[in-house]
């Protein structure tokens, strides 16, 4: 799909639909939707009054132009109250308005700028939204299906009438480029476990290093071995499937020093391991590596980008495997910075993997660790799939990425990191252990990671969300993308200071 802007007059374009968009509770039309509805005989001024057309969010309502208007139809999509209304209402809005009209077999759409006149929205951001709500929302995944759909349903092109034609083709191009990265995530999350095993991660970074001009760099077993990573050689002893451990690294600035390390969770299948999950939804344990995949596509968005600025992406890749080689309740492993942790659940094998990606972020000297984890069933307990878990050992950090979120439409929540939270990390016969009781176990979690960055700030985002059940708004069923847009967002924030 192509997305360009046009300044000129929406009615005169020539397209499968035109959307215009109103206002709920809005008793006139504003802009192009008022001269749309000139072009058709007041009929949707009409259909406002007779209550038709509430202007709800999300709400759909479609006029064919029967010859009034070049384009073939024109699509009203409602923004809900006026006062109310935010980007990311408009990237789901947008979303919403492609997908019906992909529904439809129309291919070519042109769009009014929406949220136009509302306050508080510029439209610099408005058009970036919905960029990004169209690419997002029209994503699909049929690799697998043997079926081939008709390609010349696909919408084809997508015009933006636009005021400023320079401005907004700038602000689509960033657009594209971060919606592709949450796209290139999704596409890695929804791919079956054997199809992702670690060595095609390895592959996909490599992948992207060699297009994007990222320096890449993969440990094998071997050497992770050599090293000292004990948890992810622990970790991935009972897979058939070899460890790598996965360094993508972005220089945007002349002189070097690692600004940001981007850690993620790359267990491309968590079956528990010898505390083995029950068999029920442990299909979805195959997204148990979206942090991983989250941190490599932002890094893929910033080579595209070019902030001056330095990130690496590390990412622990393994399958979380039972077998006669696993590790056992019970064992203890030495992780990367001399640490030793008593494994009494091998379920919870997330912080194992993280314990050597931090301890050698932190090695590197990274001034900032955020760590992108899918490390809790009970963080989702806490807060839902709708946003995640942030801890910090540091406040002004974690505002941050709460701001970048905000922005990004991916909220994110922060739990508490009390001192008193660390007796359940303690161990009997190691320096701690890696599973205690249940209650707040999201929260004992993070205190074990901490244990790993030493004094550098520190986020730790349990990712809550990497799948979502239902299609709404830009989410599609599947994969979700998050949170590479708050991880672009926060590194652009950062580069710009
Ligand atoms: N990958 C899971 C966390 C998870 C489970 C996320 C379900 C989303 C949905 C993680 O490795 C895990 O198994 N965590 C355990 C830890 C426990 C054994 C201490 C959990 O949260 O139950
Ligand atoms: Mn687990
Ligand atoms: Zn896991």
């Amino acid at each position: 799909m192509e997305i360009k802007a046009v300044a000129g007059d929406i009615i005169k374009a020539k397209a499968g639909a035109i959307i215009v968009t109103c206002y709920e509770g809005a008793k006139n039309l504003e802009g192009e939707a008022a001269a749309a509805d000139k072009a058709l005989g007041g009929a949707l001024a009409g259909l406002i009054k007779e209550g038709g057309i509430k202007g709800k969010l999300n709400e759909i309502n479609v006029l064919f132009s029967l010859g009034k208007l070049p384009a073939e139809r024109v699509v009203i999509v409602g923004l809900g109250k006026k006062k109310e209304l935010t980007v990311d209402k408009i990237r789901g809005a947008m979303a919403e308005a492609c997908r019906y009209l992909r529904g439809k077999g129309v291919t070519d759409i042109a769009s009014v700028t929406m949220g136009a006149g509302a306050a508080d929205i510029k439209s610099d951001d408005a058009i970036k939204a919905m960029a990004e709500g169209a690419t997002l929302g029209l994503y699909t995944f049929k690799r697998h299906m043997t079926k081939k759909e008709d390609d010349n349903k696909d919408i084809k092109t997508l015009t933006f009438y636009v005021e400023n034609k320079a401005r907004a083709e700038k602000a689509i191009d960033q657009a594209a480029i971060v919606a592709e990265a949450a796209n290139w995530t999704r596409d890695l999350v929804n791919e079956p476990s054997n199809f992702k095993t670690p060595s095609h991660m390895a592959a996909a970074a490599t992948q992207i290093a060699r297009k994007y001009g990222l320096k890449v760099e993969i440990f094998e077993k071997g050497k992770i071995k050599e090293m000292g990573m004990g948890g992810l050689t622990g970790v991935s002893q009972g897979s058939q499937q070899p460890p790598k451990f996965i360094i993508l690294t972005y220089t945007g600035r002349a002189t070097s020093g690692l600004d940001i390390a981007l850690v993620g969770k790359g267990i491309t299948f968590d079956s528990g391991g010898i505390s083995i999950k029950p068999s029920e939804n442990m299909d979805e344990m195959k997204d148990d590596m979206s942090g991983g995949a989250s941190v490599m596509a932002t890094v893929m968005a910033l080579a595209q980008l070019k902030p001056e600025i330095n990130v690496t992406a590390l990412v622990p890749a393994t399958e979380n495997m039972p077998s006669g080689t696993a590790l056992k309740p019970g064992d203890i492993i030495t992780a990367f910075n001399g640490k030793t942790i008593e494994v009494l659940n091998t379920d919870a094998e997330g912080r194992l993997i993280l314990a050597d990606a931090l301890s050698y972020a932190n090695k590197l000297g990274a001034k900032a660790i955020i760590d992108i984890a899918t490390l809790t069933g009970a963080c989702q307990v806490a807060l839902g799939k709708i946003c995640s878990g942030l801890f910090t050992n540091n406040q002004p950090l974690v505002d941050k990425i709460i701001a970048a979120g905000k922005a990004a439409g991916e909220p994110a929540w922060q739990l508490p990191m009390f001192e008193d939270y660390k007796e359940f990390i303690k161990s009997d016969i190691a320096d701690i252990k890696n599973s205690s009781i249940r209650y707040g176990s999201a929260i004992t979690a993070a205190k074990f990671l901490e244990e790993f960055v030493d004094k550098t700030p520190w986020v730790h985002l349990d990712l809550t969300g990497p799948i979502s059940d239902k299609e709404k708004g830009y989410l599609v069923k599947g994969a979700t993308g998050v949170p590479v847009r708050t991880l672009v967002n926060f590194v652009l924030a950062e580069a710009k200071k």
